[in-house]
């Protein structure tokens, strides 16, 4: 079970996602031919924002009941992991990730967290299209409020995230054309184009 399944009511009850939508429309493009993925998307709530500018918009997340809270049909919802996206090479014109990277450590002892993020790097940039976005929307580490998130995360809630600041996420996007902005005081879009 994932630790988000005991979280989804509350979860959906609070999270409007519209922060983080603007955020993501900020830094991204979209067309309204786009098929798109939202890796961790949890209960789709940016995804149902962002869905009548584009084509189609998959919710991916390993939590069956944060995905049971989406009920607009206009969003296609699939269980699984960033770990093993389960979609062809290069099927998405945009993959992005919003307040879910520092989760993809999976439960796995520290030592292991940068070893799950090249499996899950490879796994994002495989199911994009050659000239594909991919966008994450993060809480900065290096900042105040991010620092304390992480605290809160680790330290009180217990959940092992991993936050990645901008130059770390160069580094796991090495071979990639990446760029980083930073759209408040506490969080960052990093745009990635796969080659
Ligand atoms: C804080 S929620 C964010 C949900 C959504 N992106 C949003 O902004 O409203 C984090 C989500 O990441 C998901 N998650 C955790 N581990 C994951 C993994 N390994 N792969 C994909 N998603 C994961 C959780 O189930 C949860 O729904």
């Amino acid at each position: 079970m994932n630790s988000f399944d005991n979280l989804a009511g509350l979860f959906h009850l609070l999270r409007s996602g519209e922060r983080e939508y603007l955020l993501l429309k900020e830094v991204g493009s979209f067309k309204k031919t786009d098929k798109i993925l939202d890796v961790g998307g949890g209960t789709g709530a940016v995804a149902i924002q962002l869905a009548p500018f584009v084509k189609e918009i998959t919710v991916l997340d390993p939590s069956k009941n944060m995905l049971a809270k989406i009920k607009n049909p206009t969003l296609k919802k699939k269980v699984g992991s960033a770990q093993k996206i389960p979609f062809a090479n290069n099927s998405f014109d945009v993959v992005y990730v919003v307040d879910a990277l520092h989760h993809f450590t999976n439960g796995h002892l520290k030592h292991k967290w940068e070893a799950q993020m090249n499996i899950c790097t490879k796994e994002l940039l495989r199911v994009l299209k050659k000239n594909g976005q991919l966008l994450i929307v993060e809480f900065n580490p290096e900042t105040f409020v991010g620092k304390c998130i992480a605290f809160l995360e680790n330290k009180i809630i217990g959940f092992g995230s991993s936050f990645y600041s901008p130059s770390q996420i160069n580094n796991f996007f090495s071979k990639e054309k990446v760029e980083v902005f930073h759209s408040d005081k506490f969080c960052y879009v990093a745009k990635i184009r796969k080659k």
